[in-house]
């Protein structure tokens, strides 16, 4: 099995410690982990110029960084992701990575193979505000076509791992040993819930009618998800 791991920031804090004790605990001795920091792997910022929506994402300006990740979510069963809470959000660095995913969100050019993924959204605060990333996290991963997502948020009342007092690591480990029994049982085992086959169907329909983008109609119309075809399909033949 293959994890990708991306983190939010660069230090290793309660939220890196976390999903940490996450990958520990879902790992076998054949796992290979794929691991990406930002800023060191935060692509530059995007610039709008619309070439990986309109024309391809090859011809992004941050093409290396960006792909190079692709490759690993692609390889990999369970994609965690995770950012500590900075004003209610996640970090700039991590929001910076998600911006040049937007071609690969649903309603452009869905990658195939995420729809058999399990994804983990990880956050931390020191009070409140961790819901919120964990769920904007969620929401990226759900317009990538990722059928699965598990939500970590845990207000730690610490400016960093060593201020976290015993009682709080008990119940993060505690919720951890919990979550990672599911998410073992649930690997190549998960399918897309009404709502995401709703929505690909909705975008289906767009994309049948499109002339505005002829690089996502032709994709859609090259998948044959324009027919009768679905990507969530290519694992039952398997
Ligand atoms: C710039 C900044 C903004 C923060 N914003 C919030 C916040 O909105 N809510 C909160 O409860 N804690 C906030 N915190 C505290 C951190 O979210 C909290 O300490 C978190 O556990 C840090 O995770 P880390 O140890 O992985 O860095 C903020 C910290 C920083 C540095």
């Amino acid at each position: 099995m293959d994890i990708t791991i991306i983190h939010g920031q660069a230090h290793k804090g309660s939220t890196y410690h976390i999903t940490d004790m996450i990958r520990e605990s879902i790992s076998s001795d054949n796992t290979v982990i794929h691991e990406y920091f930002m800023i060191e792997d935060t692509p530059g910022f995007c610039v709008g110029c619309y070439k990986c929506i309109q024309s391809g994402e090859q011809y992004c300006p941050h093409a290396d960084k960006v792909q190079e990740i692709v490759s690993s979510i692609i390889e990999s069963q369970v994609i965690i992701i995770d950012s500590p809470t900075y004003c209610f959000e996640m970090t700039g660095q991590l929001k910076t990575l998600f911006d040049h995913y937007g071609y690969m969100w649903m309603s452009h050019r869905p990658r195939k193979e995420m729809f058999s993924k399990i994804g983990i959204a990880v956050s931390t605060a020191a009070g409140t505000g961790a819901k919120n990333v964990v769920k904007s996290i969620e929401r990226q991963m759900f317009w990538w076509g990722i059928p699965k997502v598990y939500k970590l948020n845990f207000n730690v009342n610490a400016m960093n791992w060593d201020g976290v007092t015993e009682k709080i690591k008990t119940k993060i480990s505690n919720r951890v040993n919990q979550i990672s029994e599911d998410i073992k049982n649930n690997i190549n085992n998960v399918k897309p819930n009404i709502k995401t086959k709703f929505l690909f169907n909705l975008m289906r329909k767009m994309h049948t009618g499109n002339d505005w983008n002829m690089t996502d109609r032709n994709y859609w119309d090259n998948n044959k998800w324009l027919g009768s075809e679905r990507p969530w399909n290519l694992y039952n033949r398997l």
